[in-house]
């Protein structure tokens, strides 16, 4: 079985578009790990992008800040022109989502469980009790074990961080699949994340692909969203 993850796509419809096309008749399935809106515009069409493609999908803390109408988007910053490019972004986001966006975010589940081979897949947002938790590669092996003893998978799938990696541990996987609309990795390219399971081997392919960069930071301006997230996008920072 293959399947694909769409992580983080934060309002990037051009980078969805693009995964979509580049993968699309070459798995069984596709799912995305939430976060729709945010730092790029184009929320509303991403959510009808998934509705009408099936693709189902897990909430990110960002859908469920958005859906329930908080003040804080959940996500951390690194420095005070973060948090306030955050918020910035965030009510912008609130401001222009429609009402079908809204329920659909607010539909998602936290979690969806799959099996494939006598292997059990769990995919969530962050971490597996918590939608807001930043899960680098770098953590100790400790917290990879913490994180392993709060579910029952071999495969963990998530994303949040914007930062893929396929790591192996005591006989589970983790896989953070990286983010289609905002990476931070350096690779301003949408990452997807491509896991085939085989009965002795599971492949994990971390997809780059190019699209349309320029179209969606002009969008960022042209829509009022702050010219720090065209900056960034450019650069995959
Ligand atoms: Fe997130």
């Amino acid at each position: 079985m293959k399947i694909a993850i769409f992580g983080d796509i934060h309002g990037n419809i051009e980078a969805l578009r693009a995964s979509f096309k580049a993968i699309s008749g070459s798995v069984e399935a596709i799912f995305h790990l939430g976060d729709l809106g945010g730092y790029a515009p184009f929320v509303n069409e991403v959510a009808d992008f998934l509705a009408e493609h099936g693709i189902r999908g897990v909430q990110g803390n960002y859908d469920d800040a958005v859906a329930d109408d908080r003040e804080h988007c959940g996500c951390r910053s690194e420095d005070p022109v973060q948090e306030r490019m955050a918020a910035l972004s965030f009510e912008w986001t609130k401001r222009r989502v429609t009402p079908k966006t809204k329920a659909y975010m607010a539909s998602l589940p936290k979690e969806i469980a799959l099996e494939a081979l006598g292997r059990k897949i769990s995919i969530f947002h962050a971490a597996p009790h918590k939608n807001n938790l930043y899960w680098f590669e770098d953590r100790p092996e400790k917290f990879f074990r913490e994180m392993a003893g709060q579910s029952d998978a071999d495969i963990l799938v998530y994303g949040h961080t914007h930062k893929p990696y396929r790591k192996d541990l005591d006989g589970r996987i983790f896989i953070n699949a990286g983010s289609v609309g905002k990476p931070k990795d350096g690779d301003p390219r949408a990452c997807v994340a491509l896991i085939e399971i085989e009965p002795d081997a599971i492949r994990v392919e971390f997809r780059r692909v190019e699209y349309d960069v320029e179209a969606v930071a002009a969008a960022i301006v042209e829509q009022g969203l702050p010219e720090y997230y065209s900056e960034r996008l450019r650069r995959g920072a």
